[in-house]
């Protein structure tokens, strides 16, 4: 496997990707995590930093743990920091230099840069740059603008490159990842779902043993793979719970059970819609809507759990990206936003997350590789609350019906019209408007909603979706002539940031 290091660029969690995308195991640590006695390393990447290398707080690796011990790609700041760590000077660079190069000149013969065409476009964004290096590194390859672009510390499997080969626009980014990865590190491109599931099956009934696991099933991609995967691997000793907190979209609980059903899961439906429509009523401060919702599902989780007797470890489909501690300049930050947290304390429970080193793609490809329907895999994300947080003001069962049929009108028309799979999620969000329109010869005075869809890799920005004018008329003209109530549809133009993708 491969090891990065991430000194807390942005585009750490892609280098990881990449690594992944050549079938090659990788994981990312913090800087100074780097693990003692793991016999399987081959190979280390350092990643980017947003600090330069002469900054009082910059993260400083110890390099003698990896020196000459493993081959070592440097991108960016470990670039930059291997070679100031060297006797190297880094400084600021005349100007900024963001955006596309060209490797103007390159040593073909290097083994990074095999197979690579002359003039290949990278991509660069940094603020420093190496203006001299450590007599025993060699320059590489330039660009017109930076001369250090890339080198090699002689005698050594060790290789610095200013430019971002993670990075899409980087050409040829992939063949030198696979330069680096594949002949120089050696890794044998052999991880795939089916190697995953084997030794994460074996993994399983070794940790768990006979204990009795108990998992939250969300309708969503994650949790359903961790819970085929668990199923696979200890059988009747897994209970799933799927809680229906009335906020789910139209016949989404009933269809979501069917599917799990069919994929031989021991599924617990529970129907709870009183219980959150009475503790939601009135609220209208989104931050409470969540608590409510927050507790209100825990709550129901442990009634429906404690009947279970004897019951050891919660599983979670809890993912890579959400595990990875992400270095701030702020300090560690780990994101988390389970809808199950504080479970495992409450009732004693240990944790099990059997989807903790994959990233999304990855868990699709393990799921359909687990015989899993297409369509629980292509699934666009769902918030926890539901369409609470989609329900602008206080919450009612006949606000969420029509909400219910707005979403469903929404969400059919983008799969007949082939345009779901191209968007990361879409939902209707009701708002708390009520406008003048006119039908036939009547004056009318309803609600108005909005449409949201939105582009995206990873939630954490995202882009909205540019359907086609003839659709969302399609869509509006059918919202408008069948839910009874809606009289008005626009559609959201924001991008995330500055707004969020859901409106609360
Ligand atoms: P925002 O609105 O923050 O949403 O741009 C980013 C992604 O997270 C989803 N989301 C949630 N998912 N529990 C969840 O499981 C939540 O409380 C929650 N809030 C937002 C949202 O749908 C989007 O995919």
């Amino acid at each position: 496997k491969i090891i990065i290091l991430d000194f807390g660029s942005q585009t750490t969690q892609l280098i990881g990707r990449r690594v992944r995308e050549l079938d090659t195991y990788c994981e990312i640590l913090p800087y100074n995590k780097f693990p003692e006695d793991d016999q399987n390393i081959k190979g280390v990447i350092l990643s980017g930093s947003p600090f330069s290398v002469y900054d009082k707080d910059a993260f400083k690796a110890d390099l003698g743990r990896i020196w000459g011990k493993y081959p070592i790609l440097g991108i960016c700041y470990g670039a930059q920091f291997m070679a100031y760590s060297n006797g190297g000077k880094v400084e600021p660079a005349g100007s900024r230099e963001y955006g596309r190069a060209h490797l103007s000149s390159f040593s073909k013969e290097n083994k990074l840069f095999r197979g690579i065409k002359e003039n290949t476009q990278v991509w660069m964004s940094h603020g420093d740059t190496i203006t001299s290096i450590p007599s025993n590194f060699k320059i590489i390859a330039s660009t017109d603008e930076v001369k250090i672009a890339a080198y090699q510390v002689e005698s050594e499997n060790i290789w610095g490159v200013q430019f971002h080969p993670e990075v899409y626009h980087t050409e040829e980014g992939t063949q030198l990842l696979r330069n680096f990865v594949v002949e120089i590190c050696g890794c044998k491109q052999d991880w795939s779902p089916s190697s995953f599931i084997e030794t994460t099956v074996a993994q399983l009934r070794e940790q768990l043993k006979d204990d009795k696991v108990i998992l939250a099933l969300s309708g969503g991609v994650d949790s359903s793979v961790a819970a085929v995967l668990l199923n696979k691997a200890i059988g009747k000793n897994l209970t799933c719970i799927f809680v229906d907190h009335g906020m789910l979209r139209k016949n989404e609980f009933e269809n979501v059970m069917r599917d799990y059903e069919h994929l031989g899961l021991n599924v617990i439906g529970v129907n709870a819609h009183d219980k959150f429509f009475g503790e939601l009523a009135g609220v209208t401060e989104p931050e409470r809507k969540r608590k409510i919702i927050g507790k209100g599902f825990i709550d129901v989780f442990d009634e429906e759990a404690r009947k279970i007797k004897d019951v050891k470890w919660l599983a979670q489909g809890t993912i890579y990206p959400d595990c990875i501690e992400s270095l701030s300049i702020t300090g560690t930050v780990i994101k988390s936003h389970h809808n199950v947290g504080g479970l495992p304390e409450k009732m004693n429970l240990k944790l099990c997350e059997p989807l903790r080193l994959l990233f999304k793609d990855e868990v699709r490809r393990v799921g359909r590789e687990l015989g899993m329907m297409e369509h629980l895999i292509t699934r666009h994300p769902f918030p926890g609350p539901g369409l609470a947080v989609r329900i602008l003001g206080d919450i009612t069962p006949e606000k969420v019906s029509i909400l219910q049929n707005a979403d469903d009108i929404f969400i059919r028309g983008l799969r007949e019209w082939g345009l779901y799979d191209k968007v990361w999620q879409a939902g209707v969000v009701l708002l708390p408007v009520q406008s003048v329109g006119v039908m036939g010869d009547e004056r009318t005075y309803e609600r108005a909603v909005a449409l949201r869809a939105v582009t995206s890799t990873d939630a954490m920005t995202a882009d909205w979706a540019k359907l086609p004018y003839d659709f969302l008329a399609k869509i509006s003209n059918e919202i408008i002539n069948k839910v009874k109530g809606v009289n008005r549809v626009v559609y959201d133009i924001s991008s995330k940031p500055p707004a969020t993708i859901e409106w609360e």
